[in-house]
């Protein structure tokens, strides 16, 4: 009985260090300890065993079961290396070139953003910023939009519940209601309320309306905003910017032509198209690129400007678009996707 024991350990040693996978040693397990394993066989033989023979021989099953349970562990803590290594993967090279996208690059946005910033600057703009958050007087009233008024209702979205508070975004009511602003146009607003004129603003930033996504909408976009306030400001004043504007950003094939339109807060007021046909892309004469207009004196009598004395233009236009146009980009929502193939064709276009 010794010998069958010493044999079966010799046995189940090399059977199980050769034992790489767990149905393998589950068998491996049953073969050995089972029910109907050899060591159980080897104990029910005891029975057999002269009576002064049985505690030495009982000792040696009981060390046996104990190898063979160390042997099975043995075996099992393998197999868990093994297949953590095979998780994990081979071993990394740090000294081999990273695979990864390298330093980052401006978005297409923030390309066209910054250019056009950069033109505005130029001619004596310097860039004004707002909360996204605002409030109705901000985005509604002071631009002679009251609550009834039918040019509201398409704007009228994002609202927050009346008991939201922004510590940040000032109010001009106490019982005023805030929401998401619906065009840049707020910052106007509180810019004038902030300072005197003469006043020339640039405000870029993020807007948000109640539009279905589809290829040229989105219920978040980017608008970029002009003010320009002084004495004796004319039609021709606005037009020539807008001109140089489109010309410097899209080269000087550009047009800009001017169509009558309503909005509350310029009179007269004015849709923009441009017309780029020298770029790539573009199929289409005329583009729509935003709304312009002469200052409306109500404007000016909210924010406490007297509209006797002073003048301006303002306009606002979709940045979304005029980088469609720019790139020949077929569909806003590549903008927001984030898809390295999209974004690396703007890399070095700074
Ligand atoms: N706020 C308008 C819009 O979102 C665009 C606009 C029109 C801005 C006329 C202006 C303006 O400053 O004078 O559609």
């Amino acid at each position: 009985m010794q010998a069958q024991l010493s044999s079966l350990l010799a046995r189940a040693s090399a059977e199980l260090d050769a034992i790489r996978s767990r149905p393998e040693l589950e068998a491996a397990k049953a073969r050995y300890v089972g029910p109907k394993g050899d060591l159980t066989a080897a104990m029910k033989q005891m029975g057999g065993v002269a009576k002064e023979e049985r505690p030495a021989l009982g000792r040696l099953v009981n060390e046996t079961k104990a190898r063979l349970q160390e042997l099975l562990d043995a075996s099992l803590r393998r197999i868990e290396e093994a297949e953590l290594a095979a998780r994990i993967g081979p071993a990394i090279d740090p000294t081999l070139p990273s695979p990864d996208a390298g330093p980052g690059a401006y978005h297409p946005l923030t390309l066209v953003q910054e250019e056009l910033c950069r033109i505005l600057r130029k001619v004596g703009f310097s860039v004004a910023d707002g909360p996204e958050v605002e409030t109705e007087f901000y985005c509604f009233d002071a631009l002679n939009t009251p609550p009834d008024h039918p040019a509201r209702d398409p704007q009228d979205t994002f609202y927050f519940p009346v008991s939201a508070r922004f510590g940040n975004v000032s109010r001009h009511r106490p019982d005023e209601r805030y929401l998401l602003r619906t065009h840049t146009s707020s910052v106007q607003v509180r810019t004038m309320m902030k300072g005197s004129p003469p006043i020339r603003i640039v405000s870029p930033g993020r807007v948000y309306r109640r539009d279905t996504a589809d290829a040229s909408h989105s219920a978040n976009f980017h608008q970029i905003e002009c003010l320009y306030v002084d004495r004796g400001v004319t039609v021709r004043d606005l037009k020539a910017l807008l001109d140089h504007l489109f010309a410097a950003l899209l080269g000087p094939g550009t047009k800009t032509r001017f169509r009558p339109h309503y909005f509350g807060y310029t009179e007269p007021s004015f849709e923009v198209d441009l017309s780029a046909t020298h770029l790539p892309r573009v199929n289409k004469e005329w583009i729509e690129i935003g709304g312009c207009g002469m200052v409306d004196p109500e404007v000016f009598a909210s924010v406490g400007y007297d509209p006797h004395v002073w003048t301006g233009y303002a306009f606002g236009m979709g940045l979304e678009r005029l980088a469609m146009t720019l790139y020949g980009i077929d569909d806003i929502r590549a903008f927001y996707q984030n898809d390295l193939r999209f974004l690396r064709q703007f890399a070095g276009l700074v």
